[in-house]
């Protein structure tokens, strides 16, 4: 079998077109735009395109954005009160710290010092809990990328064995949550986990995310399956590459998302969606 390939890239531009539309509605009934803070703390070199690229999506659709760049030796309390005053800007909707956070800081006393309601990567204990409980919430933003991936396939969800490759509170955890909502049942793999390949092997639907080159081999995803490839890491050489050995994968998947091209535009895209719905949230 040859995968199809599932364009992030090219799905990501599609709803960037439609919010881009709608915000232009709004705007031209005298609305204000959705606003977007984002938090940037020390000098990560990811963490630093990530956050050029989250701001040029949000221009590109017509949002109001802010880039507050903080030094890595800011103190908790001085972080604390830039949130503080960003909870309390009625031009902001939406509050982004990019993580990860030095170690000096509590990153979750951060987050949760987030107004849930401006919580727009979901990380907020509230809008987990709501995400567990499927009630509607501000969704983290990966997560919601891979199921609006997965919706695209047109393939049915409810009763497929989904297996999740990392625990993380960015991905792995709500992503489980994301899919048992969808009616999979759901397996999460992590370091301690025995006998990976044999979890692996049995996945319909795998996302992986661990951050770790071409972990997974094309010989452990089981024929016809739906494989999602959250990695994204630089070789030595200086090339992207997933957490799925891609050119085995390829053979064996019935879909595939490519690295780059993949999940990353539409972490992005979930961003602004949620930033829309977030402004939504306070004007209704
Ligand atoms: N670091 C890696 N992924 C993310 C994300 O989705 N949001 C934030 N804030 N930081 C991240």
């Amino acid at each position: 079998m040859n995968a199809q390939l599932l364009d992030g890239k090219a799905i990501a531009a599609s709803i960037r077109a439609e919010l881009k539309q709608q915000v232009a509605q709004q705007l031209a009934s005298g609305a204000a735009p959705p606003g977007l803070a984002v938090v940037l703390v020390g000098d990560h070199p990811a963490s630093q395109v990530y956050v050029r690229n989250k701001r040029t999506a949000c221009a590109e659709v017509g949002f109001y954005s802010q880039l507050h760049e903080l030094p890595p030796t800011v103190t908790p309390d001085q972080l604390l009160a830039l949130i503080d005053q960003l909870n309390a800007d009625p031009r902001i909707h939406g509050i982004l710290v990019q993580l990860p956070l030095p170690d000096a800081i509590d990153t979750e006393a951060v987050l949760e010092r987030i107004d849930p309601a401006k919580d727009v990567d979901g990380f907020h204990p509230y809008n987990i809990g709501r995400l567990a409980l499927r009630l509607p919430a501000l969704r983290p933003c990966t997560p919601k990328g891979v199921m609006t991936l997965l919706e695209r396939t047109g393939q049915t969800l409810a009763g497929c064995d989904a297996v999740i490759v990392g625990q993380s509170n960015i991905v792995g955890r709500p992503m489980a949550l994301e899919l048992l909502a969808a009616r999979c049942t759901i397996t999460v793999c992590h370091s301690r986990t025995r006998d990976l390949a044999a979890k692996v092997a049995a996945a319909d639907v795998l996302v992986v995310a661990i951050g770790r080159a071409e972990f997974i081999p094309g010989a452990w995803i089981k024929p016809g399956a739906i494989v999602i490839d959250v990695g994204m890491n630089r070789t030595v050489d200086g090339k992207l590459t997933g957490d799925v050995d891609f050119s085995a994968a390829v053979e064996r998947a019935s879909w595939i998302t490519p690295v780059p091209g993949g999940v990353g535009p539409m972490t992005i895209a979930s961003l602004l969606e949620n930033t829309l719905q977030a402004a939504g949230m306070r004007a209704g």
